[in-house]
């Protein structure tokens, strides 16, 4: 508030009663107040994370740009995972937390896809308190101590939910996480307004696994071999295999749990990748690394591409590994060629 708002005020009751001297101090008292208030809030939110702007804030349209920039080969991600988190950030009044589940092979972008949701939601992008980023083998690798893991997986999750409403979950290797954690986890997915006392209904849950990589690729490479594009594959060709998938897999029980529930709105496929996708990926880090001059080197952009493995044996229409080996296999090859300065350096010399 500005002095300037209130000095009229003060004024008025100036002339209408004596009591100037205890309005003033109140006044004064109120501001500093709440300007001690806004001050400590504002130090706070300068040191540390705050939920809210601007740490927390939802960028749609870069999210769109992103994904549609960075991303290859994936026609069937983008519309939906841009769609369902637009609608679950500006529902103001959500029923359930979003879940989302990202089923692929390695390398053909699952979290590429959660990083860059990620950055686009919060400040600090995966670095936020807000995003925790669950590795099964990592983080829970001892099957002994699956009762201690579901306690503090469970605390872990509160506690993040606790401090911000808006905080997202990333569950890696999902299909490696023992089944007992995913059926604690489950509570905080379902249409309940609290769980703990804690509101997750505006919470974000991935799961990202390679189960149902098979499948998407078999029906990738089926488009593939009778010659149809690959962007003319719908969602619908995928969701009922991978819902069925995860039902019948061995162990699948609390997966399954979560589907017949209906506590997971969207499956989402990543496709096996083509060369041309990977091509792609090493054209941009090449880019990354600051050799555009390099993007247009054919020879140099195909050994990379050579130098990783492709399925099936006959037709090696996809990469076993997507992009993930990409940068360490380009970096070998731009360790064998001189860098830019010899270059000029012999073109002085000449
Ligand atoms: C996310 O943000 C970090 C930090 O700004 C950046 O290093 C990283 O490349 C970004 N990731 C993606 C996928 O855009």
């Amino acid at each position: 508030m500005k002095i300037r708002n209130i000095l009229p005020l003060i004024l008025l009751f100036w002339s209408s009663n004596g009591e100037i001297i205890s309005l003033l101090t109140g006044t004064a008292i109120a501001i500093s107040g709440g300007a001690f208030w806004a001050f400590k809030k504002h130090l706070k939110c300068r040191l540390y994370e705050c939920c809210e702007e601007p740490d927390i804030k939802f960028d749609h349209h870069r999210l769109d740009s992103d994904i549609a920039n960075m991303l290859y080969g994936q026609h069937l991600v983008k519309d939906v995972v841009v769609n369902s988190i637009k609608s679950h950030w500006f529902n103001d009044n959500p029923r359930k937390p979003l879940v989302l589940s990202f089923h692929g092979y390695t390398g053909s972008g699952k979290n590429f896809v959660a990083e860059i949701i990620a950055n686009n939601t919060f400040r600090l992008g995966l670095r936020s308190s807000f995003v925790q980023h669950i590795v099964a083998t990592v983080d829970y690798p001892d099957k002994t101590k699956i009762h201690d893991y579901q306690i503090e997986l469970r605390q872990r999750i509160l506690s993040t939910a606790q401090k911000c409403g808006r905080a997202m979950f990333i569950f890696d290797e999902t299909d490696k996480l023992p089944e007992q954690l995913l059926g604690s986890i489950k509570p905080f997915l379902d249409y309940y307004t609290t769980v703990s006392n804690v509101d997750f209904r505006r919470n974000i849950f991935i799961f990202l696994s390679n189960k149902g990589g098979g499948k998407i690729a078999e029906i990738t490479l089926n488009q593939y071999e009778n010659e149809y594009p690959r962007e003319e594959l719908k969602l619908e060709s995928f969701e009922r295999d991978l819902m069925s998938f995860s039902f019948n897999e061995k162990g699948g029980l609390q997966m399954s749990e979560l589907i017949s529930n209906h506590l997971i709105d969207h499956f989402i496929p990543f496709l096996p990748l083509q060369r041309e996708h990977v091509r792609k990926c090493v054209e941009a880090y090449l880019r990354k690394r600051g050799r555009n001059d390099l993007v247009s080197n054919v020879e140099l952009v195909e050994r990379v591409l050579n130098s990783l493995q492709y399925f099936p044996p006959d037709s090696k229409a996809f990469s076993s590994s997507g992009c993930k080996r990409v940068d360490a296999k380009a970096d070998l090859e731009l360790a064998k060629i001189r860098p830019i300065a010899s270059y000029r350096q012999f073109d002085d010399e000449l």
